[in-house]
């Protein structure tokens, strides 16, 4: 991943992240997804009363970028961490999160930031964090 994206990814992160609804964990999550014709989309946390209808901020970021008709990523930047504080760790993805990427996921594969900061960051490939995920060669 060249660095200039690599780092405007991260920024787009941690804006999306000040949007994060997340009143009962206070645990805000911002996430930037790069499509595969250079846009970026963003998401943020979204919580709900009823904890089982809240949607993570790789999801929602996701659910948009396809409602804008955008089907292939390159990249998702992550940034997490508690109300008012600096991200103290790496946010990884949930598993759900990680099988909706899978679905998504460019021909080139798709690369998972997630960082603390624009300096500290780790960069893995979807397929280290999700191996022989399941996908609709199976089944279709
Ligand atoms: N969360 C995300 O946004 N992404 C993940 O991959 C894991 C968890 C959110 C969901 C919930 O709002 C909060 O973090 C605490 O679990």
């Amino acid at each position: 991943m060249e660095e200039k994206i690599r780092k405007k990814l991260i920024l787009e992160a941690m804006e999306a992240r000040r949007q994060a609804y997340a009143p009962y964990s206070r645990y805000q999550v911002g996430a930037a997804l790069l499509a595969v014709d250079g846009e970026i989309v963003c998401g943020c946390n979204v919580e709900n009363a009823s904890y089982g209808a809240s949607c993570c901020a790789e999801r929602a970021a996701v659910f948009k970028a396809v409602s804008l008709g955008k089907r292939e990523f390159r990249a998702i930047a992550i940034v997490g961490g508690l109300q008012g504080k600096a991200p103290e760790d790496f946010a990884y993805p949930c598993g759900i999160c990680r099988q909706v990427l899978h679905e998504f996921a460019g021909k080139e594969g798709l690369s998972v930031i997630v960082a603390k900061s624009e300096a500290e960051y780790r960069e893995h490939s979807l397929e280290e964090l999700i191996p022989h995920g399941f996908g609709g060669g199976s089944i279709v």
